[in-house]
């Protein structure tokens, strides 16, 4: 079943700041060749000190909802994929609720780790569909860099930071649009497959002695995470399809969660799906968590890679071990994102 959600407008932000693999060589002992054989990452971008995960996500949500031309006291809530919050309370999402001027919205965030966008989809597309909101403004956003351990090297290679939004509302009958299959999973037994250590940890050793220092950081069994990612990416994806009644010669394009360029090769293979309709950016951007899909998601759409009608599967992975996929069907934004000093206009006529 598709909820009748349409995707009316898309945001990003990326910071200034990029560190490409011959930067990181000079942190730890590392090599470009390396980090492109095995992960296809070219370089990411990194948070300025002033910037975090609200920040990031702000711009990008004024971005979305330039491009829905949606003025920002019509929105009904905010949900915000996040794993690294800009603190343990409030919300990020209330932050960004503050700061694009949406005053009569609600504001929370989920943490699914890599699937938080995709769970936040979730809640904004079933809220529209329950009746208990009109227009949703979904973030994601992630200052990774606050929480990798700069002096480890199989993991420190693989994040960056940035923040994509996408704008919901309801599509009226007769509308294309449709955001369907809304599949979400976990498997908490492998939970410390990957994780980060925070404030909360236990102090006791619950977890691993590198859960002990104080500081948040990252601690990934690489080998393990790699293989979890495609089974769970090729099934989710699989299944999704399944529930949506539709098979991978139906599927447009695939915006999956941007890990490694290997996991999104074997995903394509066992799905069948040729790599010309899978969108990669990871090359520019690394694993950004949540906020993957909806940078590629935007990205795509600004090419012209996506026209009203067609089914796009996304796809996502990550910590928990979390992952999901959803089929949405495109109904155009009303405008291409445009920069975010245009945000606060009106919705203009359509
Ligand atoms: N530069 C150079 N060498 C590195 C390195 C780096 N950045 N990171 C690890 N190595 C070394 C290892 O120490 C190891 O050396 P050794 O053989 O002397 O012990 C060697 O490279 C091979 O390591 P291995 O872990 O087998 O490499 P890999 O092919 O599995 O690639 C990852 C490592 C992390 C890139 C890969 O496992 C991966 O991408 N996993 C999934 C991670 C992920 O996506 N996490 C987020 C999920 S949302």
């Amino acid at each position: 079943m598709s909820l009748p959600v349409r995707i009316t407008g898309v945001g990003r932000y990326l910071p200034a700041r990029m560190l490409t693999n011959t930067d990181l060589a000079r942190i730890v002992d590392t090599a470009h060749e390396w980090i492109v054989t095995r992960t296809g990452i070219h370089e990411r971008r990194i948070a300025a000190d002033d910037e975090t995960s609200s920040t990031m996500g702000a711009e990008a949500a004024r971005e979305a909802l330039a491009s829905a031309r949606l003025d920002p006291t019509g929105v009904d809530l905010v949900v915000t994929g996040t794993c690294t919050p800009d603190g343990m309370f409030p919300s990020t999402a209330t932050r960004i609720q503050h700061a694009i001027g949406a005053r009569r919205a609600a504001a929370f965030d989920v943490n699914a780790a890599c699937t938080g966008f995709l769970s936040a989809l979730s809640v904004g597309a079933q809220s529209i569909a329950a009746g208990t909101a009109e227009r949703v403004v979904v973030v994601g956003s992630e200052t990774m860099s606050r929480i990798v351990d700069w002096t480890d090297r199989t993991t420190c290679v693989l994040f960056g930071d940035g923040a994509g939004a996408v704008v919901l509302e309801r599509a009226a009958p007769g509308e294309p649009g449709g955001v369907g299959a809304l599949l979400l999973r976990s498997d908490g037994s492998q939970a410390d497959a990957i994780y980060a250590t925070g404030p909360c940890t236990p102090t006791a050793a619950a977890l691993s002695a590198a859960a002990l220092s104080a500081e948040a950081h990252i601690v990934m069994d690489g080998q393990a995470v790699f293989r979890a990612a495609v089974t769970a990416l090729s099934e989710s994806a699989s299944d999704a399809l399944a529930r949506a009644g539709l098979t991978v010669d139906d599927v447009a394009l695939c915006v999956p969660h941007q890990a490694n360029i290997r996991i999104l090769q074997a995903m394509a293979r066992s799905l069948g799906l040729p790599m010309q309709r899978v969108v990669v950016n990871l090359d520019r951007t690394g694993n950004i968590s949540s906020t993957s899909i909806p940078v590629a998601l935007a990205e795509a759409s600004d090419a012209g890679r996506l026209r009203p009608g067609d089914q796009v599967l996304l796809a996502a992975f990550g910590g928990g071990l979390a992952c999901g996929a959803m089929v949405v069907e495109w109904s155009g934004v009303r405008a291409p994102a445009a920069p975010s000093a245009a945000a606060a206009g009106r919705r203009a006529e359509t």
